[in-house]
């Protein structure tokens, strides 16, 4: 080996120095083990905190209170009412790789609990003064003290059923690793970071927090992920819209933001695979990609997503502090995710409400802590659970079952239970959709079962147009109209360059476009999207747009989404265009076979929604 490297490695390595003696091979001594196990599991009081909480979950504990001093630096006290420990078991469990979690190699692939290990214990008791204080049941108690590794005392001192895990002067020993514990504030922020983690994941488990007396978090024992996440977050919870869980080995639920409610920062994101939470910047991404062309470029939408799987089919042992987790078939929880994540964002509940909006009204769906089952109530969602929404043909359905209120007939006489008589055939066949009325030749009205939803022409048709114009790129089949008197345009230089460069794509769209020298150009035949569809100026429109930028098509991940992007915006029905009955029948029918109906091409709602119970609300009913 010294023969292969050089000069400068061997400078680079002390223990190639020529004349260092050679040392004997020793087995180190627990207390040096256990320090060194410390490094990977103990980074700062966070880490404790979290090690603690998880071991007061595993013990099966109703409430946990987390009582820290100065961030953690001088003291962090965990109390739980879990089963504790007997006299023994409180010794052994200071020993490392003691766990009473797994007995084989086997049990590591499959795996209920937060701990396996059996490492925390014993890691955190090196690098502190820590004091175990645990009891199984009333009168007994054991009290052991550990120094920084050393047992100093062994005591029986009575409790309740429960542990107490106290740790002070957190790595006073080690002067390098104390010097990279940040100011208290900083420490106290990660560790109620990490409270909050296991508090989401464990909703049906009360939490106190308390910062030098002060409480950080009071969250009592809740049945509903919406309620620990109000509990937490106060308005947050009320722009979330359930997702619902396909019924298989693999199911994705929990809650996702309005897009409307997205903000560039600050997205709260959470990720729980079989109620242990982890971080994966790439499923991140996932579930963005889901959101495209519903939020603006840039938006972070906050999410709670719980994946439940075989757990064979993960691996959690694979990160020191238990952060991340390994699939083994990645691509199927991507798929998952990403088509839950759109199924919500198909639905009505994923529209902007007026005011509070779906909560109450029953817009989003209860989800049930634990199981992590989602419903999702035929009458309030568009498409089903996880589906990709009908592709676009004349599929009544989804209406069907928003808007039966508007159908007249003996449905009338029998106001409840109709969404279910809804799916029969004959309803199906008589149903012509709500009433609608144009307001302003702006907005379109209809009556729905729950209130009033109010479509933007412009918004909604840029949606229509969008996922009409991607679906011909990818079938082809445009329907193009022969021009009766074909137009001559002549471009600027760029421009002209442009409509060379896109002349194929814009083909398929349906302009037809003929050079004629010097930077012009015949249009022969053009799309008719709508009866009162200015060709020439949609694509002068458009070729501009397309050669200068803007931010609808710089947001757009290749030339296809561009060009659609762009066409919709500037060939859709404008504001202030009056529609004929017909027309705005047809806009809307349209609308609500897209796969997206709440959400146009900019991140803007097509839809805005009134629920009853908010106009009960409004004039002082409830
Ligand atoms: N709060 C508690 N209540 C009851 N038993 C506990 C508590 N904390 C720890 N224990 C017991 O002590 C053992 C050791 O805990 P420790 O956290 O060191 O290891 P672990 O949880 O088994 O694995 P890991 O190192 O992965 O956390 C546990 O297996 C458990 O039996
Ligand atoms: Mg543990």
């Amino acid at each position: 080996m010294t023969a292969e490297t050089g000069p400068g490695d061997a400078a680079a390595r002390p223990a190639g120095r020529p004349g260092a003696p050679p040392r004997p091979v020793e087995i180190l001594p627990d207390h040096v083990a256990n320090q060194i196990a410390a490094g990977e599991v103990v980074e700062r009081p966070a880490s404790v905190v979290k090690e603690l909480v998880e071991n007061a979950l595993d013990a099966g504990a109703g409430r946990v209170e987390i009582v820290l001093r100065s961030g953690g630096k001088t003291e962090i006290r965990v109390i739980d009412d879990g089963h504790g420990m007997s006299r023994v078991d409180a010794l052994l469990a200071l020993d490392r790789h003691a766990t009473s979690k797994i007995r084989e190699a086997e049990d590591l692939r499959a795996i209920a609990s937060f701990g396996f290990r059996g490492e925390a214990l014993p890691s955190i008791a090196a690098v502190s003064r820590f004091e175990l204080h645990t009891a199984e049941a009333d009168g007994e108690g054991t009290r052991v003290r550990v120094d920084f590794g050393r047992v100093r005392s062994v005591d029986e001192v009575p409790r309740q059923p429960g542990t107490t895990v106290g740790v002070g002067s957190l790595f006073h020993d080690l002067p390098a690793r104390a010097k990279f514990l940040r100011t208290a504030s900083a420490e106290t922020r990660a560790a109620s970071e990490a409270v909050v983690l296991l508090a989401l994941a464990n909703p049906e488990v009360g939490f106190r927090l308390l910062s030098n007396d002060r409480a950080l978090l009071e969250l009592a024992a809740h049945e509903r992920w919406e309620d620990r996440i109000d509990a937490i977050w106060g308005d947050l919870a009320e722009t979330l819209v359930g997702i619902a869980a396909p019924a298989g080995p693999l199911r994705v639920s929990g809650l996702v933001q309005r897009p409307d409610a997205a903000r560039p920062r600050g997205g709260r994101r959470y990720l729980f695979v079989n109620g242990r939470p982890f971080r994966d910047a790439g499923l991140g991404r996932i579930v963005d990609h889901a959101y495209r062309t519903t939020v603006a470029e840039g938006m972070h939408p906050s999410f709670f997503l719980r994946i439940e799987t075989e757990p064979g089919m993960v691996d959690v042992n694979v990160h020191p502090a238990k952060t991340e987790v390994r699939f083994r078939d990645r691509e199927a929880i991507e798929r998952a995710l990403h088509e839950s994540v759109r199924g919500a964002l198909a639905g009505l509940g994923s529209t902007r409400p007026v005011g509070r909006g779906g909560r109450t009204g029953g817009g989003a769906p209860a989800v049930a802590p634990g199981k992590g089952g989602g419903r999702r109530p035929r009458s309030s969602e568009g498409h089903p659970a996880g589906g990709a929404g009908p592709p676009g043909g004349g599929e009544p359905m989804p209406q069907l079952a928003l808007f039966i209120s508007g159908h007249r007939g003996e449905g009338e006489t029998q106001p409840t239970g109709v969404a279910e008589d809804a799916e029969t055939g004959s309803e199906r066949a008589e149903f012509h959709g709500p009433e609608l009325w144009q307001l302003h030749d702006r907005y379109i009205l209809a009556a729905t079962r729950e209130g009033l939803l109010i479509v933007d022409q412009h918004s909604a048709h840029e949606r229509v147009l969008y996922e009409e114009i991607m679906r011909r790129f990818e079938t082809g089949g445009a329907t193009a109209q022969a021009l009766l008197f074909p137009v001559t345009l002549r471009f600027s230089p760029g421009e002209a360059a442009a409509v060379e460069e896109l002349a194929g794509l814009l083909g398929r769209l349906g302009f037809e476009l003929e050079p004629f020298g010097e930077r012009t150009f015949i249009l022969r035949a053009s799309p008719q999207p709508h009866a009162r569809f200015d060709a020439e100026r949609c694509l002068r429109e458009m070729i501009r747009e397309l050669t200068e930028g803007s931010p609808l098509v710089d947001s757009a991940r290749n030339q296809h989404e561009r060009i659609a992007k762009s066409m919709a915006c500037k060939g859709a029905i404008k504001a202030g265009e009056r529609l004929g009955p017909e027309e705005a029948r047809e806009l809307f029918d349209r609308l609500f076979a897209t796969e997206l109906p709440g959400h146009d091409v900019h991140g803007r709602p097509t839809i805005v929604r009134l629920t009853v119970d908010e106009l009960d609300r409004r004039f002082g009913r409830s």
